[in-house]
């Protein structure tokens, strides 16, 4: 954590135990995809341990993420997780205060598992659990700790409102945050996420599973103009994205192509896929900022968050953007952007301030938009 020089905001937005005035604990456990993970948080925006179990090599022989392989791998490390992570912190479970867990959206076997563990350490220890959505620890983490595009420190402090970038494997909207619990759809896409078409065209190039990282490395050394990718929805008014074409014409541009795959071939490749993508969002972010409800509530910050936030030209765009229109950008640091047990904490300990915990038992939910909390 300290290489990427996070720097941590005193916003006071979580308070502190207000009997003993010593920090909220919070033991937070993600389990929607295909990390296994738990952290402990506390309110002074201090990560005391964290725990990222990652199955991806599991998953890398068959191309994606297999749901019951992932739940089966779930079962199997989220005990040794989360004991491990209170021992990394020098901590018992009598020490945490909430107890938080992602309880959807997701891969429903995976939710279950974690929010199970969630609820049963809850109930034998009969400590507070918060019902974590997934989407919203990616949005609020921002506010645990954010570095400017490159990853430094920018002095950035993540103040409600914000316009959101949210772009994950299964998500991509652009969304104004008006505080906890608190968001407006802007904008979304209508078929594949943008996280999807890196992992599909990475696949398509025989690169492998997950695409993001790989295309990203890629595209640094390629030429974005070798290839004519189409930018869906760009001639149109609105914030909505569109992916499908970018990877159909992925697969036409393969099709023509009977030899081997040279590296220079597939370095082009990435850089001119990216380079769509890139166009898009910054194009449907910049209708955002016109937007009558985003120019109401006057956002100060540009925040991008989820797996694809990690991607270096996305974020070097979304700053100018930011630059241009007077905003400060703010990401999470390269650590927090895919899934991970703190930003569900974060988000824990959030909604704990606002009375926001769970009094019965509640069913973990595959699907469960933003707008619906
Ligand atoms: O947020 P996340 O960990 O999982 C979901 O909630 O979906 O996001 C994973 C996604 C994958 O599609 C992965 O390819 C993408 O994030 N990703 C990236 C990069 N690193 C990860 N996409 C573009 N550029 C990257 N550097
Ligand atoms: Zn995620």
């Amino acid at each position: 954590m300290s290489e990427e020089k996070i720097i941590r905001m005193d916003m006071g937005a979580v308070e502190s135990d207000t009997h003993s005035n010593r920090p909220v604990l919070c033991l937070g456990i993600e389990s929607s995809c295909d990390e296994t993970s738990a952290a402990i948080v506390d309110s002074d925006r201090n990560i005391l341990a964290h725990i990222i179990y990652s199955q991806i090599p599991e998953h890398q022989k068959f191309g994606g993420v297999v749901p019951e392989l992932a739940a089966r791998a779930h079962i199997l490390a989220i005990e040794d997780v989360v004991k491990q992570t209170l021992n990394n912190a020098g901590k018992t479970i009598d020490d945490i205060d909430v107890i938080a867990a992602t309880a959807g959206p997701g891969l429903i076997g995976g939710v279950l598992v974690g929010w199970m563990a969630a609820t049963g350490i809850a109930q034998s220890t009969k400590k507070p659990l918060v019902a974590v959505n997934h989407l919203e620890g990616h949005a609020l983490v921002p506010r645990l700790c954010a570095t400017m595009a490159d990853g430094t420190n920018g002095n950035v402090s993540v103040e409600f409102p914000y316009l959101l970038m949210l772009a994950s494997g299964g998500h991509c909207q652009i969304l104004l945050v008006g505080g906890v619990g608190q968001y407006e759809m802007i904008g979304q896409t209508l078929d594949d996420s943008a996280g999807e078409a890196y992992d599909k065209v990475a696949k398509m190039l025989g690169l492998g599973y997950p695409g993001g990282p790989v295309v990203d490395k890629r595209a640094q050394s390629g030429n974005p103009r070798a290839f004519a990718f189409p930018r869906p929805l760009c001639d149109k008014p609105g914030c909505d994205f569109s992916f499908s074409g970018i990877k159909t014409a992925a697969r036409t541009f393969l099709s023509r192509m009977d030899t081997t795959l040279t590296d220079e071939y597939i370095n082009d490749f990435c850089a001119s896929f990216q380079s769509a993508v890139v166009d898009c969002i910054i194009n449907r972010l910049n209708n955002a900022m016109k937007d009558e409800r985003v120019r109401t509530a006057n956002p100060k910050t540009l925040v991008v968050a989820g797996g694809v936030a990690k991607n270096s030209a996305i974020r070097a765009a979304m700053e100018k953007l930011a630059q241009k229109n007077k905003m400060i950008f703010a990401a999470p640091p390269m650590n927090l952007c895919t899934d991970n047990g703190a930003m569900i904490a974060w988000a824990g300990l959030e909604n704990f301030a606002i009375g926001n915990v769970v009094h019965k038992p509640v069913a973990p939910r595959p699907r469960w938009p933003l707008t619906e909390l």
